[in-house]
């Protein structure tokens, strides 16, 4: 991340125009590293490897542009149905991209956070996450909300799970209650939800959480989208009039 910071400062960038709004949360379903390789004739893992890199650039594009709190869909709960040579290659990623980059994020004040099932990963990468949680947890700068092991329903069969072995008299499950006890208690709804190559689904991806979200699909495949593809998603979404079921006074 330090170190781009400098390339991301092109004269091109200075030039934008203000943001009249920034969403506070953007969710990124980062897709499309497999169609990325394949389209340049490299093995999928390749793709994987560029999406990585891809997201240095974009946590310190989101935090340049003000974002607050950024949740990436790394790695879901149906992502085991891929071959295993796949996942093995996916793991190996994670646990490189976990080495290599987290005390530059620490550095750069952004608190990571999982969002997901710890059971199912092997230990150490647990341990990792563990780690990587416990020693970032004051940061402030950006909440990195990673989505790994995760899928959305089953994030809410595990909430009911938990509110009834808390005991929780049925009157008193009220929809701020219930929030609480999903992998992102605590935090504000996303406003915005990104979704790279084109795909017109969620893919369980935050179904509770994104019940008013905007969402931006491009068809640009993950490790091509670039500070200026967030700057294009920003600037729609600054277009959308939400309305939340109600009107806006204009209208
Ligand atoms: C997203 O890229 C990364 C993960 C799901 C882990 P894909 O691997 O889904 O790429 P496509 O959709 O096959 O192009
Ligand atoms: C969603 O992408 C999951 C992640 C980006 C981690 P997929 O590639 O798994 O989604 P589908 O299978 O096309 O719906
Ligand atoms: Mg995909």
């Amino acid at each position: 991340m330090g170190n781009s910071k400098n390339a991301l400062k092109s004269p091109e960038k200075i030039s934008r125009p203000a943001l009249a709004t920034v969403p506070r949360h953007v969710g990124i379903i980062m897709d499309g590293n497999g169609r990325w390789a394949k389209a340049k004739k490299l093995p999928r893992t390749m793709g994987h490897r560029q999406g990585a890199e891809n997201l240095r650039h974009i946590l310190e594009a989101a935090v340049d542009f003000g974002i607050e709190i950024l949740t990436i869909y790394a790695f879901s709960t149906e992502n085991w149905n891929r071959p295993k040579s796949e996942v093995k290659g996916l793991m190996n990623l994670f646990h490189y991209y976990f080495d290599r980059e987290l005390d530059e994020l620490a550095k750069n004040g952004v608190q990571l956070r999982h969002v997901g099932h710890m059971a199912g990963m092997s230990l150490s990468l647990q341990k990792k996450i563990r780690k990587a949680v416990e020693q970032t947890k004051n940061n402030n700068r950006l909440i990195l909300n990673v989505a790994f092991n995760y899928g959305g329903r089953s994030e809410i069969v595990h909430a009911v799970q938990a509110i009834i072995k808390a005991g929780i008299p049925p009157e008193q499950v009220t929809e701020s209650l219930f929030s609480r006890y999903l992998y992102t208690g605590g935090q504000p709804d996303p406003d915005l939800i990104i979704r790279t190559s084109g795909e017109l689904r969620t893919s369980n991806f935050l179904p509770w959480q994104a019940a008013y979200a905007e969402y931006y699909i491009t068809p640009v495949y993950w490790p091509d989208f670039n500070e200026a593809e967030l700057y294009k998603a920003l600037l729609e979404f600054n277009r959308r009039k939400r309305r939340f079921g109600g009107l806006n006074s204009d209208e």
